[in-house]
């Protein structure tokens, strides 16, 4: 239980024990107090009812007999509020920060129960889009949050690695590709979208496309060497990505894995929910909204579908890993895919069904080359990484930061940018990239997170380090105060972020940390006795530095989450 949740059930529990209700009743009734009120609110209207007496009485008499340790109670009305003592509790947050390190915030409410995050999952062979990007930063941080809180997590990047897209690319190799440069990823997917722009004009070569796929779903040796070879291609191409990015899936899988196993899934489709035939076409009978397309299992030339394959893979997963939860990390715009196939899921009876969640995103604008086209994801990590660089040594130039390492450094605060710059916003809205706005180390941003970290922890150097015992109760300013709760609320946000899939929260509650820290922080920069380094005053800079490590060891934890590098330098 975080820090905060303890006081709220220690309050919950001196009401109960007062007013001898079961404790789930006045569960129920205690709210967020208005903050100028304290901290937890409890409305006296029922108990009063039960009593016969007015309910500002029953505020009055109860505060009155409320004594409960760290909780200062007072009534207002017909209320009776709690507002958490400096003490014990500013001790407590900083003891749990310092106990846990970057663990802080972590729990055990998803002990003995497992998740698959369906994340990333880009296409082999065709351009990468931003939209990958999306599905892999949003479903790696969605992973750690469930981590965080004891859950196993089966991360898996379902590939998109069959299709007729293989075709396209097959036979357009086959016609201009260069054989040596098989490995190459930039050639493949210059030859698809040459290939593409080729058979949308001349059905001819579009019909050889799909007799290559056909060929493939027939498992012929020679087409499948080539698929083979492109798959590989493409496949140490995104490893190398996802290094970069401090990413690791517990299983690269993709469509091809259910290529064969799929008549017995249309088997027990038709057992249960019903096929039928439309337009030459194989689909699952069921009753379709007007100018909603049907869910389809088979073209008319035979060949199995995207749908077919997700049935497919969700009944393998829940046989293989008996998941709790099922998560799938992908954009909006396949919003009806999930809705059709998951309703096909539970038509079928099959009781799970409702532990399957389309954790969808929006689209992401202002990521495309000046020819229009979507950039290879590796180019905007570059381009992040060399971005970065010019600003590490503009900052150095100016003695703003400090490194020892300016490559490495700017490695760290280009991909933070990224990342960052896509997680602090609401998932299913759309946003709009801009360089500028999330390199900016003053804005709501990446760099400045890891700018307020490495502050932390060049102070706490400055200082000798963490100490070695530390007075909390000399924290009294209310910036220290405001700080404290700030980092005390992380381990809560973790937990309603897990709830929601929705990284933006720590996000944006990382934001409210740095800025509550900088707030303190600069606070010094007026008064000297408000420095974290105060002289003279060894108690006080002993507390504050404790405060300071509290603030880093926050920064650090919350960063971990969202997969983004914490330098202790900058
Ligand atoms: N490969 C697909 C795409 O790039 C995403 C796959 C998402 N996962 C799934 N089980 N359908 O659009």
């Amino acid at each position: 239980m975080s820090i905060l949740a303890s006081y709220r059930a220690r309050f919950v529990e001196g009401l109960s024990r007062a007013l001898d209700l079961p404790g789930a009743e006045i569960e129920k009734l205690v709210k967020p107090a208005d903050p100028q009120h304290g901290d937890f609110s409890f409305g006296t209207f029922v108990a009063a009812k039960a009593k016969g007496k007015k309910p500002p009485e029953v505020a009055v008499e109860l505060a009155k007999s409320l004594s409960l340790e760290g909780l200062e109670i007072a009534p207002a009305g017909p209320y009776v509020n709690a507002r958490i003592a400096a003490m014990p509790f500013s001790r407590e947050v900083i003891d749990q920060a310092y106990a846990q390190q970057e663990r802080y915030g972590h729990g055990t409410s998803g002990t003995g129960k497992t998740v698959t995050i369906d994340y990333s999952s880009p296409n082999i062979a065709k351009p990468i889009a931003f939209h990958h990007i999306r599905s892999t930063v949003i479903g790696h941080s969605i992973a750690n949050l469930y981590r965080s809180q004891g859950w196993k997590v089966e991360g898996i990047n379902y590939l998109g690695d069959w299709g007729k897209q293989f075709g396209l690319v097959a036979v357009g190799f086959q016609e201009w590709g260069d054989p040596k440069r098989i490995n190459d990823v930039a050639h493949l997917v210059d030859v698809y979208v040459k290939a593409n722009e080729r058979a949308e004009k001349e059905p001819a070569f579009d019909e050889r496309a799909r007799e290559f796929f056909r060929r493939m779903e027939a498992n012929e040796p020679e087409a499948m060497k080539l698929w083979q070879q492109f798959r590989e291609t493409s496949l140490s191409d995104f490893k190398l990505i996802y290094a970069r990015l401090g990413i690791e899936f517990e299983h690269y899988e993709g469509e091809s894995r259910y290529q064969g196993k799929m008549d017995a899934v249309i088997d027990r489709v038709t057992a249960t929910v019903g096929t039928k035939v439309s337009e030459g076409a194989l689909i699952v009978d069921l009753p379709y909204a007007e100018n909603e397309p049907p869910v389809l299992l088979k073209k008319n030339d035979g060949s199995t579908l995207y749908a077919t394959r997700d049935l497919a893979a969700a009944i393998d997963r829940q046989e293989r890993f008996k998941f709790d939860r099922s998560l799938y990390v992908v954009a909006t715009d396949q919003s009806l895919h999930f809705r059709q196939f998951f309703g096909v899921l539970a038509k079928m009876g099959l009781p799970w069904a409702d532990r399957l969640v389309h954790v969808n995103f929006g689209r992401v604008k202002g990521m495309s080359t000046r020819k229009g086209n979507l950039k290879l994801l590796s180019e905007v990590l570059d381009e992040a990484h060399s971005r970065a660089l010019t600003k590490v040594k503009d900052n150095i130039a100016a003695g703003r930061i400090e490194t020892d390492d300016p490559a490495k450094l700017a490695e760290e605060i280009g991909l933070g940018a990224i990342v960052f710059g896509d997680l602090k916003n609401r998932r299913t809205t759309d946003y709009e990239f801009d360089w500028d706005q999330v390199l900016d180390f003053e804005g709501h941003t990446g760099p400045y997170l890891q700018y307020a970290h490495a502050r932390a922890c060049t102070v706490l150097q400055r200082g000798g380090g963490v100490p070695a015992s530390y007075d909390a109760s000399l924290l009294v300013l209310p910036e220290e105060r405001a700080l404290l709760r700030q980092i005390a609320t992380l381990p809560v946000v973790f937990q309603d972020a897990l709830a929601q899939n929705e990284p933006s929260l720590v996000a944006r509650h990382l934001l409210e940390i740095a800025a509550a820290f900088s707030r303190w922080y600069t606070l010094g920069n007026q008064q000297r006795e408000h420095r974290v380094l105060v002289e003279g005053q060894p108690a006080l800079q002993a507390a504050r530095l404790a405060l300071t490590n509290a603030s880093a060891i926050a920064l650090r934890a919350g960063l971990g989450i969202l997969g983004i590098g914490a330098p202790q330098q900058m």
